[in-house]
C-alpha cells in the first residue's frame, strides 16, 4: 500500500506516544489530542484516516470515546492502545468496532505493520462495495432490454442522472417500462441501500392521498386513532416514486411543490414542519402540457419536476428491440415455469415484428408468457389476429411480404381518431390498387402511372412509401 499522506490522529495523554511515532514513521502525517473530548472534536475537524486511541486517560475513557465515535455516520478506522490489556477491554473494543488492539509498550515497527494491515483491509472492503454496486448496475441492465439507438439514448441518460439528486420525470405510453426505469434510477444511486417507495397517485382516492403521502396526526380526522408517518417519511434518505403524477389533485400539487423546494411538509392535522431527505422520481403517461393548458396541472410544479425527463419510446418505434425482448421473456418465463427455453420460428418472429403493440412491452411480455405456459408458438397468430380486430387497434396498409414499416397507432395515441382511421383505410386501398396496376403492366411504371392517372414522380414516391417490390 502506498503511504501517501495518510493522516493518523493519536488520542493519548502521554506525549511520548505521539513523539515516538512521528519520529519513527515519517511517511504518515500525525495529529494528536491529549484527551478524549479534544480527540472526538478532532475526528470531525481533521478527518483522519485512522485513530490510535489510548484506553486509560483522564476524563473520558478511550472506550467511551470509541463508543461515541461509533455513533457517527462514518468514522475512521480505530486501533486501541493500552497498557491494561485485560481481555475484558479487548472484547469491549472489538464489540464497539475497533479494528485492532495493541498493548503498550509497543515497537514502532509493530504499529506500522498493524496500521498498514488495517488500512489495507479497509481499502479491500471499499473495493468489494464498489464492485458490488457495479454488479448491481449491470444486473439492472440485464433486466432492461433494448439496444436500439433510442434505448441506448435512454440508458445513457439514466447513467448520467442516476447518481445525481435531480428530480426525474419519466414519460411514455403505458407498458413502456417507466417503473423499471424508476427502480433503476434508485438502485444505481447512492441511495440504493435506503428505501424505495412507490405511490400510485391514480390508485389512491384523492381524499386519502394527502394522508398517505404526508402522514397524519392522531385525531386529524375520523378514524385517525394514532399518528402515522406518510410515505415521504418512510422514504427518508431513499427515493419516492410518484407514479401517475398527472392524476395528483391540484390541492396536493402545491404541497408537493413545497417538499420539492424546502424538503419540508406538515402532516395532516399537524403543526410542525417535518424535514425529509428524499429524492423524487415521477412518471406519467399523460400529456402534462395539455393538463397545464386545461388548468389541471400546476406549471411551476411541472417545471420543477421536469429537471430531467426520460422519455420511453413506444415499442412500435423501436422494432429492433422486439427480438431481444422476445428472447429475454422466453428465457425469463422458461426459467420461472421450469421449462426448456423455447425459440420462435422466423415466421412467428416476423409477425411479432409487424404488430403495432399498443400495449408496448407489457403486451409483448404477456403474449410470450402465454406462449411459454402453453408451450406452443402457434397461439401468436391467433392472438395477434384477435388483437388486430379489436377496436383499439389501427393498422396501416397491408404489409408487403418483404417487410416494411410496422403498423402504427395514431400519433396522438387516440385509437378512435377518425382522421387516422380513414387515412389508414385510404392508404390501404391505394396500396392495393397501385400494386394491382403494377402487376398488370408488368411493372412498367410509366404505363402504370398513366392508368392510375397520377404523375410518374408520384408513382415512384408511392412505390417507395408502400415499400412495393417487383420481386415476389
Ligand atoms: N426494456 C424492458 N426490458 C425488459 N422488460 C421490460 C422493459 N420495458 C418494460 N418491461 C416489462 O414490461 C412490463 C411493463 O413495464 P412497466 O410496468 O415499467 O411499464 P409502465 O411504463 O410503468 O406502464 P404503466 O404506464 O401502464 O404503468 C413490466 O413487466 C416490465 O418488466
Ligand atoms: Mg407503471
Amino acid at each position: 500500500m502506498k503511504k501517501e499522506k495518510i493522516k493518523i490522529l493519536i488520542i493519548d495523554d502521554d506525549p511520548k506516544v505521539s513523539w515516538l511515532l512521528s519520529e519513527g514513521l515519517s511517511d504518515y502525517e500525525f495529529v494528536s489530542a491529549r484527551d478524549g473530548s479534544e480527540g472526538i472534536q478532532m475526528v470531525t475537524t481533521e478527518k483522519p484516516d485512522l485513530v490510535l486511541l489510548d484506553i486509560k486517560m483522564p476524563g473520558i475513557s478511550g472506550l467511551e470515546v470509541l463508543e461515541r465515535l461509533s455513533r457517527l455516520p462514518s468514522r475512521p478506522e480505530i486501533i486501541m492502545l493500552s497498557g491494561h490489556g485485560e481481555t475484558d477491554n479487548i472484547a469491549k473494543s472489538k464489540h464497539l468496532g475497533a479494528a485492532e488492539f495493541i498493548h503498550k509498550p509497543f515497537e514502532v515497527k509493530e504499529i506500522e505493520i498493524r496500521v498498514q494491515a488495517v488500512l489495507e483491509a479497509k481499502k479491500l472492503r471499499e473495493e468489494v462495495r464498489e464492485l458490488k454496486s457495479q454488479l448491481k448496475s449491470r444486473n439492472q441492465y440485464e433486466q432492461f432490454i433494448g439496444d436500439s439507438p433510442k434505448m441506448m439514448q435512454v440508458k445513457s441518460i439514466i447513467e448520467q442522472v442516476a447518481g445525481s439528486e435531480l428530480t426525474v420525470l419519466i414519460r411514455g405510453e403505458s407498458g413502456t417500462g417507466k417503473e423499471i426505469v424508476a427502480r433503476m434510477l434508485h438502485n444505481m444511486s447512492t441511495r440504493a441501500d435506503e428505501p424505495f417507495t412507490k405511490v400510485n397517485c391514480a390508485a389512491i382516492p384523492r381524499d386519502l392521498l394527502e394522508a398517505e403521502l404526508f402522514g397524519y396526526e392522531k385525531g386529524a380526522f375520523t378514524g385517525a386513532h394514532k399518528t402515522k408517518p406518510g410515505r415521504f417519511e418512510v422514504a427518508n434518505k431513499g427515493s419516492i416514486f410518484l407514479d401517475e403524477i398527472g392524476d395528483m389533485p391540484l390541492e396536493l400539487q402545491s404541497k408537493l411543490l413545497q417538499v420539492l423546494e424546502q424538503q419540508e411538509f406538515v402532516r395532516v392535522g399537524g403543526i410542525h414542519n417535518i424535514h425529509v431527505d428524499v429524492r423524487i422520481i415521477c412518471a406519467t403517461n399523460k400529456n402534462l402540457e395539455e393538463a397545464i393548458r386545461r388548468g389541471g396541472f400546476r406549471d411551476d410544479l411541472f417545471y420543477r419536476l421536469n429537471e430531467i425527463t426520460v422519455f420511453l419510446p413506444p415499442l412500435r418505434s423501436r422494432t429492433e428491440d422486439i427480438s431481444l425482448l422476445v428472447n429475454h421473456f422466453l428465457k425469463k418465463y422458461g426459467d420461472l415455469y421450469q421449462k426448456p427455453t423455447m425459440a420462435l420460428s422466423p415466421e412467428t418472429m416476423s409477425k411479432l415484428l409487424q404488430f403495432a403493440w399498443p400495449g408496448n412491452v407489457r403486451q409483448l411480455e404477456n403474449l410470450i408468457k402465454q406462449v411459454v405456459v402453453r408451450g406452443d408458438e402457434s397461439i401468436v397468430t391467433e392472438m395477434l389476429s384477435n388483437l388486430i380486430h379489436s377496436p383499439e387497434y389501427v393498422q396501416t396498409p397491408d404489409l408487403p411480404p418483404s417487410g416494411g414499416s410496422p403498423a402504427v397507432l395514431s400519433e396522438s395515441g387516440n385509437v378512435f381518431s377518425l382522421k387516422h382511421r380513414v387515412g389508414a383505410a385510404i392508404a390501404n386501398e391505394e396500396r392495393r390498387l397501385i400494386s394491382e396496376v403494377l402487376t398488370k403492366t408488368n411493372w412498367n411504371r410509366r404505363k402504370a402511372a398513366d392508368l392510375l392517372e397520377i404523375s410518374y414522380r408520384s408513382l415512384l414516391y408511392k412505390i417507395k412509401e408502400y415499400n412495393l417490390n417487383s420481386i415476389k
